[in-house]
């Protein structure tokens, strides 16, 4: 599995070995974001066995006894050789994760087919695991003891977990008050060190760049490039849950940005291999609070990114200052996908309605169907092309905001004005009764009529 690796600045180009990479990531020379490149894929002398070889033995795979070959990320190494020594991956049998069919929302927006890929069913529940396996192993392979990042609540969950079943010690910084309780018990639960600071996630990026300074602590924040060569999993994996045919949309909800860049890699990659014919158009969404992407390339076609006081009530994705913004400017033009940005009450009615497919979300993940709403309102997505959203985390990480929304206690009057028909459809508030058959039977016949 073990191949060489170097990393590649995003921003000069410059290639680095991989043991010459500062603490911080980024580039003496230019401050850009590194990736991870393999030398060995170049050209027609590549290293690589043949595409259908691969698919064979990515298949096997799942069915061996071994926790590394059954993992969604590490039956497919050969994609990812970041280490070393095998026997230092720490796995909690990620990835593998379902490609839902969503026959009712397809017809509802007049098209032939939707389907949803849904990260929240990961170990820790959001897509954070894919690459927190990746570069949580590399920790592991570099000594490390402690291993740190901000974050909005999902990676923080995912660290946690990762670190203390490699009995490492993780440190996490969270904004005090804006994160869910779901993602804040986890964190508790699997024992890191978390500390609330007063400020939000974009000030707690800039506190834990100055820790990681001073002190031997390896970040695991998405500017850590094997993060991402694990979050470009997924794409494989829809390849695969489609016959190695690709969709001719994915559709993210973008936050820090790092997402939409791996699953750019790993679509680009895949054809680069001859394991698909082409790639999807990767398009991201914004929620409108916490949009500067959606600003950068509105106002400057991406070329420069001004950070926003980010304000929404998805949590996950309250960012005003991505990180990986370039390397996703780069996947939206290299892909040609789209960038939008959706409302509060549009990101609460594609939750409610992905809920009520039986499937559910985190208020994050909506943002994709919203967006897709919004691209088929303005005819840029077509009625007869494939399609799928990413799901970015499960329903059970922020019930507070579910409940809210059905109680009708989420949104202010004035945000529900535009949709206020949608919003009574789906609303399901619970009924409180005596303990009486008779009003059990009431209930039920004013349900059903
Ligand atoms: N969806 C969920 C559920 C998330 O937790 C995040 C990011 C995103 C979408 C956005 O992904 O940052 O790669 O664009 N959560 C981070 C965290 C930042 O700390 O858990 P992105």
């Amino acid at each position: 599995m073990m191949g060489i690796h170097q990393l590649r600045c995003t921003g000069c180009a410059r290639e680095i070995a991989q043991e010459t990479l500062g603490g911080n990531f980024r580039c003496a020379d230019c401050g850009d974001l590194f990736e991870v490149v393999y030398p060995g894929w170049n050209g027609a002398g590549h290293t690589h066995p043949n595409p259908s070889a691969l698919r064979w033995l990515w298949r096997e795979r799942r069915m061996s006894a071994e926790t590394v070959d059954r993992s969604g990320v590490w039956r497919f190494r050969e994609m990812l050789p970041i280490l070393s020594d095998e026997r230092n991956i720490v796995s909690l049998g990620e990835g593998n994760t379902p490609l839902y069919e969503l026959p009712r929302l397809a017809e509802r927006l007049g098209m032939q087919r939707v389907r949803a890929k849904h990260q929240g069913m990961n170990p820790t529940g959001s897509f954070k695991d894919t690459g927190m396996t990746a570069a949580l192993s590399v920790a592991r392979e570099r000594g490390f003891t402690w291993v740190a990042c901000a974050s909005t609540g999902n990676t923080s969950a995912a660290m946690a977990a990762y670190a203390a079943r490699a009995g490492m010690r993780s440190l996490v910084l969270l904004p005090e008050g804006k994160i869910s309780w779901g993602k804040l018990a986890q964190a508790i639960d699997y024992g890191a060190l978390v500390l609330q600071l007063k400020t939000d996630f974009d000030g707690c990026v800039r506190v834990l760049a100055e820790v990681v300074s001073r002190a031997p602590v390896y970040l695991l924040n998405s500017v850590n490039p094997y993060r991402i060569e694990g979050q470009k999993t997924p794409a494989l994996e829809i390849a695969e849950q489609m016959e190695w045919e690709v969709p001719e949309h994915v559709i993210v909800p973008g936050g820090n940005l790092a997402n939409s860049s791996a699953l750019g890699k790993g679509f680009m990659e895949m054809k680069r291999l001859g394991l698909t014919a082409r790639v999807p158009k990767i398009s991201i969404i914004q929620a409108d609070g916490a949009n500067p992407l959606v600003r950068s390339m509105r106002e400057t076609g991406g070329e420069r990114l001004e950070a926003v006081e980010a304000q929404t009530r998805a949590s996950a994705i309250r960012i005003g200052n991505p990180a990986s913004w370039r390397k996703a400017v780069r996947v939206v033009r290299e892909t040609g996908g789209l960038v939008e940005q959706v409302s509060e009450a549009e990101i609460a009615v594609a939750k409610a309605e992905i809920g009520a497919e039986g499937i559910g979300c985190e208020p994050a993940s909506a943002v994709s169907l919203a967006g897709l709403k919004k691209l088929r309102q303005q005819e840029k997505v077509s009625a007869e092309a494939s399609v799928v959203l990413l799901l970015t985390g499960h329903t059970l990480k922020d019930p507070d905001y579910t409940i809210q929304f059905h109680r009708g206690e989420l949104l202010t009057e004035a945000e529900c004005t535009a949709m206020a028909a949608e919003i009574r459809e789906l609303r399901r508030n619970t009924v409180e009764l005596e303990a009486r058959p008779d009003a059990v039977l009431r209930e039920l016949e004013l349900a059903g009529r």
